[in-house]
């Protein structure tokens, strides 16, 4: 039975540092011509209400979108990701949405492009199918993320990226995000791949790391964004990236990008960031 419910923090640091991530890949996939897949293995409902009582119960959007709203300096690299949320709350200048994750994909992605998209929570699911009713480009998938993934790659058409960010409401899932990592991997060796994780209990973590770098995968990333350097924070502190094969000028992005976040959305000034090339060439 699955408890978390991804209303209760919608627009929060870990979406913008995810959706960050996601809009700056998908933009540079989609200079060239060629169509790409989008997998989405844990989608979510697709969009939020920040209104909604389960979003007001802790309001963390307080400390992600909220910090960005109505701001005049945001860099480029943020740009993408701030149009979208603006059009998802339809151009109001109040901030009452945030999307999810397959709708910004959605709308970065062109006629000649296709979404596979997975959730098991029934309510959001449901949610999710109606966002993208009709829309022939989109397929929804009342599934297993990690095991409907496996049957989605290679793609025809060689080039995607497989966003997988599970709940890790059970601990066994960072062994397994893992495990999925690599087989899918092996199916697809040039895909790009971006993992999400929680910054709660650093062994957990660097053993993630560890085995990612023992694995022979190569060019590997990775990004973090927390609301208190010091790792003083209880509870969340923060949250990253993992990307496999990231696209060149990536890395660079994200350090400005986070440059500029940390300081907005950590705890009375003391945000921090990490990027680093964690497997190269
Ligand atoms: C963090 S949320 C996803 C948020 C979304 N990716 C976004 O950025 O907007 C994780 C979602 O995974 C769903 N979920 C949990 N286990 C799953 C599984 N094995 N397969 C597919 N979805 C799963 C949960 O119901 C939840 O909606």
């Amino acid at each position: 039975m699955l408890s978390y419910q991804h209303a209760f923090h919608a627009g929060n640091h870990a979406d913008l540092l995810k959706h960050l991530v996601l809009t700056r890949v998908l933009t540079y996939l989609t200079v060239k011509p060629a169509p790409l897949l989008y997998v989405d293995t844990h989608s979510g409902s697709g969009g939020y209400r920040l209104d909604s009582k389960e979003a007001l119960k802790l309001q963390e959007y307080r400390q992600g979108i909220g910090v960005l709203w109505g701001r005049d300096d945001i860099p480029e690299q943020l740009e993408p990701l701030l149009s979208l949320v603006t059009k998802f709350n339809r151009g109001a200048t109040e901030l009452n949405f945030y999307p999810g994750s397959p709708w910004l994909a959605r709308q970065l992605l062109r006629p000649v492009d296709r979404l596979e998209l997975c959730e098991l929570h029934p309510t959001d699911y449901a949610r999710l199918r109606k966002q993208f009713g009709g829309d022939s480009k989109v397929r929804c998938h009342y599934e297993d993320g990690y095991k409907h993934s496996l049957s989605l790659l290679p793609p025809i058409e060689k080039r995607g990226l497989v966003l997988i960010d599970p709940s890790y409401e059970e601990k066994k899932e960072y062994q397994q995000v893992v495990d999925h990592l690599l087989a899918l991997h092996k199916r697809f060796a040039t895909g790009i791949y971006a993992l999400w994780y929680p910054v709660v209990e650093q062994d957990r973590i660097e053993r993630l790391q560890r085995q990612l770098v023992r694995s022979g995968i190569r060019r590997i990333d990775v990004y973090e964004l927390y609301r208190d350097r010091e790792q003083r924070q209880v509870g969340m502190n923060g949250s990253g990236m993992i990307v496999i094969n990231p696209p060149w000028q990536l890395r660079e992005e994200i350090t400005t990008a986070l440059e500029y976040l940390a300081p907005l959305v950590g705890e009375a000034g003391r945000g921090g960031w990490r990027v680093q090339e964690l497997v190269g060439e």
